[in-house]
């Protein structure tokens, strides 16, 4: 049979002028994109990647005990992300129905410590740890409640045991680690099979670069870290935007909801006395300091020693 040459030399040579024009069309894009990373580059801070991660962690404690620290509950509030945290709670697009043991890591001021005090059942026993101990002096001044239970811990280091928390809140403090994996991991190994995780992180763009220069963290690549999400079982369940305007503007930074998959196999990783963070609680306050506030203490938190987090950081706090 003839084959149809002439036929076939002008296909190939159809498609071949395609490639080649898409090429020149993607030039621009290419040097936007080039630009862009430049630009990008030069304003992000790469400190976390240029000192020692225990230098860099005394670094950060400086950071929020000192004035950007006090000023931290002004700049969420000036940057919507208290409100539209309290929105994203509301209307139960994160939901904490069923919800019964809540760890909410790096809580600063207490911005999403408050939605979860508001949100969750009464009965939800909440915990929240931040590196810095003065913020979490001032998240429990700010939320003028002794209900949630706060201790001094790293999110790469958590003194808890593994299956612990239901559900696991984690918003804009994974930046703050050198390598995002070891607090991923740490936050897949606390948490019960099937619990739920809400996890905001700076993006990559240029809004990131500069909160990242600001708090001295890194930035994150959306698909880079979700990809790493789920090579630690912990599967994306819905992204969110503020708004529509965060959406267009990719602004806001990685919001996603995730799922730890099924029961994972022990790992080097796993809870050991000997390498946890020390951990110690911020005490409650005087109930005499709370009457005055206009809002109702849930439930008391025994001070230390009563109530710990497991016998091991019982250990940990009487020693300190
Ligand atoms: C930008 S604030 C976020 C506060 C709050 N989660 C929010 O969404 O507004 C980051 C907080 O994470 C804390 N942090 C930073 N690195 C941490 C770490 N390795 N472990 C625990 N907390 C950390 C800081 O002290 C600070 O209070």
């Amino acid at each position: 049979m003839r084959k149809p040459r002439g036929k076939s030399r002008s296909t190939e040579s159809s498609t071949e002028a395609k490639k080649k024009w898409s090429l020149f069309r993607d030039i621009p894009r290419v040097i936007r994109d080039w630009k862009k990373q430049i630009m990008q580059q030069m304003v992000e801070a790469n400190l976390i990647h240029r000192m020692q991660h225990d230098q860099y962690r005394k670094k950060v404690i400086r950071i929020y005990d000192g004035h950007r620290g006090a000023l931290l509950v002004r700049t969420s509030q000036l940057s919507g992300h208290i409100r539209y945290g309290d929105r994203l709670f509301r209307r139960r697009q994160f939901d904490l129905d069923g919800a019964k043991n809540i760890l909410d890591i790096g809580s600063g001021a207490g911005q999403v410590l408050s939605h979860l005090l508001k949100y969750s059942s009464a009965d939800a026993r909440i915990t929240g740890i931040d590196l810095s101990r003065t913020m979490l002096e001032r998240a429990r001044k700010r939320l003028q409640s002794n209900r949630p239970r706060l201790v001094v811990s790293d999110l790469s280091r958590l003194p808890f045991p593994r299956d612990t928390f239901d559900c696991v809140t984690c918003c804009y403090v994974l930046e703050h680690l050198p390598d995002a994996r070891l607090g991923l991991q740490e936050i897949a190994r606390v948490l019960v099979p099937r619990g739920r995780v809400l996890l905001f992180v700076t993006e990559d763009n240029f809004g990131g670069a500069w909160t990242s220069r600001f708090w001295k963290c890194c930035t994150h690549n959306r698909e880079s870290l979700l990809d790493l999400c789920q090579s630690l079982d912990l599967e994306l369940k819905k992204e969110f935007w503020f708004t529509g305007l965060h959406r267009w503007f990719r602004a806001g930074g990685i919001c996603v909801e995730l799922v730890k998959a099924a029961p994972q196999p022990a790992t080097a990783t796993d809870f050991d006395e000997t390498s946890a963070t020390p951990a110690t609680f911020v005490p409650p306050m005087p109930e005499s300091a709370l009457s005055n506030s206009g809002l109702r203490v849930l439930q008391s938190e025994p001070v230390e020693g009563e109530t710990s987090v497991s016998t091991r950081t019982r250990s940990i706090v009487s020693s300190n």
